[in-house]
């Protein structure tokens, strides 16, 4: 479904990707695991035509996905939930989730079922929501675009420890659908039950990449390059 392959990105004349190779099946679900700084948001923002990409290729679905434009590339199919949330602070919960919605599964009926507080506060201003409520937005908006791949930058970061939980049943809830889904993140721990299959990457290389039950029994690579 979605094919990266030997992608070099630069930020000005600094490079952050050195020949990123990764693939997500559909159905599948994907990990991109790194630390700090190693290059994860920077592999989505190439995906989502936010980078300055001098090499390589990205297809989705065999079509060509460099040198598009972030609004087209959003249209073929692809929903990503932002690091950092980036709702529209100055629109009400309503207007966050219709503004970027399509057709499809995806209903708002559905997405303020499986969000029930997103429903309680529909009327009031995305920036007067808790940081986890946002992060259910964030979340929201990106089902209501109905992607054909999810894609979420760390998407738990920083939340209470009930509202991560939640988020990760709410993610296994929509594997169990068969969304593909590609998720980054440093924490590995719930990504161990979720994932498919993992890539790891550090300072713009991938180093490693394997199937969940490889990096279980792999004690010394999530030492090495995770620190648990
Ligand atoms: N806007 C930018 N301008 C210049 N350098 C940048 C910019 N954004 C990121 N970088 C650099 O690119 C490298 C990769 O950063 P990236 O944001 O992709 O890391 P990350 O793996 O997502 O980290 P984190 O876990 O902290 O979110 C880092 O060395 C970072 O300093
Ligand atoms: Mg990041």
């Amino acid at each position: 479904m979605l094919r990266l392959e030997q992608v070099a990105a630069w930020y000005g004349s600094a490079q952050a990707l050195f020949g990123v190779d990764l693939q997500v099946d559909a159905g599948e679900v994907v990990a991109l695991l790194g630390r700090n700084g190693m290059g994860k948001t920077t592999t989505v923002n190439s995906i989502m035509g936010l980078a300055d990409i001098r090499d390589g290729s990205i297809t989705f679905d065999d079509i060509e996905l460099r040198g598009q434009a972030a609004h087209r590339i959003a249209r073929l199919g692809l929903g990503l939930v932002p690091e950092g949330r980036q709702i529209f602070p100055n629109l009400t919960v309503g207007e966050n989730l219709v503004a970027t919605m399509r057709r499809g599964p995806w209903t708002m009926d559905r997405v303020l079922t499986l969000f029930p507080r997103l429903g309680e506060r529909y009327r009031q201003s995305g920036g007067r929501l808790s940081g986890g409520e946002q992060q259910m937005l964030a979340i929201g908006r990106a089902l209501l675009t109905n992607p054909r791949l999810l894609i979420l930058d760390e998407a738990a970061e920083g939340l209470a420890p009930l509202v991560r939980k939640e988020i990760w049943s709410c993610l296994t809830a929509l594997k169990g659908e068969g969304q593909s889904i590609l998720v980054i993140d440093r924490h590995l721990g719930p990504l161990m039950s979720l994932a498919d299959r993992h890539y790891i990457i550090e300072k713009g290389h991938i180093v490693w990449t394997g199937q969940a039950a490889e990096l279980r029994a792999n004690a010394s690579v999530r030492e090495r390059y995770l620190g648990v």
